[in-house]
């Protein structure tokens, strides 16, 4: 299994202000996300899905993580299976079950906890990150990407609506 972080942040690391993405409105990303994701298992923190508004993401398989799966109920279809699980640990052991019928490369899509714990606890191997160039405000930040643990291997520079940058990393 290849687990594979997609995230969109600003040159000041913000990924997100009020429970929402910060307001770049960039069309390309978005669907870039979707193309990314679509038919994979997501495994994201509760507050990452909560933003999606009551919405689960057609053909993606969602493992949501929070402390209290048991007092969590979404009503999920074959399409858009959604669960709710424990630990980082425990949606990385429920996703091995899926591989097989939803791809070997499962992408971890936030939010700011999430990401972070995935990092320090070494279970990222690759990381899609947009990096748009400019500041923008928030309270949610994606960590500096440590140069001696992922290297850069891909970068794609965009100019509009405001530039910014598909940038790939792999681990060492
Ligand atoms: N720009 C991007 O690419 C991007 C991507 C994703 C999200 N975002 C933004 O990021 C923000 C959300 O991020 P966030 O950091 O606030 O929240 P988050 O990581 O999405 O979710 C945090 C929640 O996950 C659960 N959790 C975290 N660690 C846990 C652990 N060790 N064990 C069990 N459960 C755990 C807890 O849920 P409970 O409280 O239910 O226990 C916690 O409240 C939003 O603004 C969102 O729009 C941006």
């Amino acid at each position: 299994m290849i687990l594979t972080h997609v995230v969109a942040c600003s040159e000041n690391r913000v990924i997100g202000a009020a429970g929402d993405i910060p307001p770049w409105h960039l069309d390309e990303d978005m669907k870039f996300f979707r193309d990314t994701t679509k038919g994979h298992i997501m495994i994201m923190g509760r507050k990452t899905f909560d933003s999606f508004k009551g919405k689960a993401l057609p053909n993606r398989y969602h493992i949501v993580i929070t402390r209290d799966p048991s007092q969590k109920h979404f009503a999920s279809t074959e399409k858009s299976p959604v669960v709710f699980v424990a630990s980082l640990e425990e949606a990385v052991e429920h996703a091995k079950l899926h591989t097989d019928k939803w791809g070997d490369e499962v992408f971890i899509i936030g939010g700011g906890e999430i990401y972070k714990q995935a990092l320090e606890k070494g279970l990222t191997d690759k990381i899609l990150l947009t990096l748009v160039h400019r500041h923008f405000e928030g309270d949610t930040f994606y960590p500096q990407i440590d140069e001696k643990v992922f290297r850069q291997v891909a970068r794609r520079d965009v100019q509009t609506p405001i530039p910014f940058s598909f940038l790939t990393y792999i681990k060492n």
